[in-house]
């Protein structure tokens, strides 16, 4: 890598500023995960209402999100937010991506390693995930950063014509 990444903590102004990066590193985020899973939200407009909803949730300080910066660039993102799950206050990540060309040189690490950080400064005990049965490099990354398999997520698709859309 060119440049060591720096790991920074993106409020609303930076957020607005990055918007379209943003927007690019979601759909990364997709064209990953629609190898393992129904295309779901694959048009253009729904990535970008995607990432409104991050600046709303911003704006009502109910998320929580990374950049991993090389340079002025931005190189993959953490978004999380504090959640109910059963009896506890659980910090949870929304999504992590990095961008593909960078994947593979600890970008991610420093991500999970920000968030944990932050999770425990709020006095929080646990980080929960969820990732896509069949993402075996996604599981391994989890796997190596201290995360273990604790549930399982089934679904059923009722109506698969109006879930599948692509742009
Ligand atoms: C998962 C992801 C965020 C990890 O970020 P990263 O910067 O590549 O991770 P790190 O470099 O810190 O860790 C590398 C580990 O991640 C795993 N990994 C997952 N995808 C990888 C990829 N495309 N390239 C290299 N390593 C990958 C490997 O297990 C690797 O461990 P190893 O070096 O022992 O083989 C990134 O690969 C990514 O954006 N993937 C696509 C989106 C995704 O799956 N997000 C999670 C949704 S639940």
């Amino acid at each position: 890598m060119p440049n060591e990444p720096s790991i920074q903590r993106i409020d609303l102004d930076e957020a607005l500023r990055h918007f379209d990066p943003l927007v690019d590193l979601l759909q990364e985020l997709y064209e990953d995960q629609r190898l393992y899973a129904p295309p779901i939200f694959l048009d253009q407009e729904s990535r970008r209402t995607r990432c409104r909803k991050l600046i709303e949730h911003l704006q009502s300080d109910t998320a929580l999100l990374w950049g991993a910066f090389i340079a002025s660039d931005l190189a993959g993102f953490l978004w999380a937010y504090e959640r109910d799950f059963f009896c506890e206050r659980q910090m949870y990540v929304n999504a992590v991506v990095v961008k593909e060309s960078l994947r593979g040189h600890g970008i991610g690490r420093l991500l999970l390693d920000a968030v944990a950080t932050e999770t425990s400064r709020r006095g929080l005990l646990t980080i929960g995930v969820s990732c896509l049965a069949g993402k075996h490099d996604t599981l391994r990354f989890y796997d190596s950063h201290g995360f273990i398999m604790e549930r399982c997520q089934l679904v059923k698709i009722l109506d698969k014509g109006r879930l599948l859309h692509d742009d």
